[in-house]
């Protein structure tokens, strides 16, 4: 079976799909994207998905082409085709493809709207889990607005090399105060000495995860204290716990910043934990 992906309108064969190389995403990276998780068959929180989506558009003043419900029924189409139990559906609109200039397209040029899916390996996910990962920590050098989620990733993209190269799986970004914002594809945690969870408030310095969103909704369920706050790297190497959120990662222990071991040095417990919870928790859109 062959992949399929959407691209303005079309269902067509993965491997052949494209867009104009006047797109305004490949000449100015100028688009927004989604990245939805699959498991089971469902789209977990794509309420959530969607509504970001919308606002990142809304702050680039960007119009997406089709009406959620349509944009509801691609993602649901992808995910049949592909025969997608475990993954991701990728979603991406930019501001359509012009004559290369700064400047915005005239009025009426279609935004473009490509859309794909792909399948995951639950157990290699989940044994990540169980080994922990490894973090190093980098300058955040990213534009004032990363609560956009805009595919201009470059500093991200440099950020996570890095740290493949130096044997780590995230990269922390560090603000001019010393101060973790996130994880250059996550959201950033600890759990602190009285055994609160701790992350950076969402606000424009870092991206609102809709994994972090719900991972607070399952934390006061579960009577877990936790607080938005900045806390500092220093903070972080003598934390009980750490860990990082997203819709690739869910929730992955940290067990090594900077070539520091954190708590024991195994997966916390708190971590294990809302990973374990986070599916049965979600609520799911059918
Ligand atoms: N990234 N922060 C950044 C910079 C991110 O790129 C992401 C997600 C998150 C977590 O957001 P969410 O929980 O909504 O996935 C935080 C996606 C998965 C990506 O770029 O692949």
């Amino acid at each position: 079976m062959s992949r399929v992906a959407y691209v303005n309108g079309r269902y067509i064969r993965h491997a052949e799909a494209g867009v104009s190389i006047n797109d305004r995403a490949f000449l100015f990276a100028d688009g927004v994207y989604e990245v939805i998780e699959v498991y089971g068959g469902r789209l977990i929180d794509e309420d959530g998905h969607l509504q970001r989506l919308a606002r990142s558009a809304r702050e680039l003043r960007l119009e997406l082409p089709v009406a959620e419900t349509a944009l509801r029924r691609i993602l649901r189409e992808l995910v049949a085709r592909n025969l997608v139990g475990d993954g991701h559906v990728y979603l991406q609109v930019t501001r359509g493809a012009a004559k290369r200039d700064h400047i915005f397209p005239k009025a009426g040029t279609p935004s473009t709207l490509v859309a794909f899916a792909h399948r995951g390996d639950r157990a290699a996910a989940e044994a990540r889990a169980r080994a922990g990962i490894k973090v190093i920590s980098l300058p955040d050098i990213r534009w004032k607005r990363p609560d956009i989620k805009s595919t201009s990733l470059l500093p991200n993209v440099l950020a996570k090399q890095q740290a493949r190269e130096a044997g780590a799986y995230e990269a922390w970004l560090l603000d001019a105060e010393g101060f973790v914002t996130e994880g250059s594809s996550s959201n950033a945690w600890i759990v602190d000495g009285e055994g609160a969870l701790v992350t950076h408030p969402a606000d424009s310095a870092i991206l609102s995860g809709i994994t972090r969103a719900r991972l607070l909704r399952i934390a006061a369920a579960k009577g877990v204290k936790w607080v938005e706050r900045p806390f500092s790297l220093q903070e972080a190497f003598g934390a009980r716990e750490a860990f990082i959120s997203g819709a690739t990662t869910i929730v992955l222990p940290v067990v090594d910043i900077d070539g520091r071991k954190i708590g024991s040095g195994a997966p916390g417990p708190v971590a294990l934990d809302l990973r374990a919870a986070f599916h049965d928790f979600a609520p799911v859109t059918a």
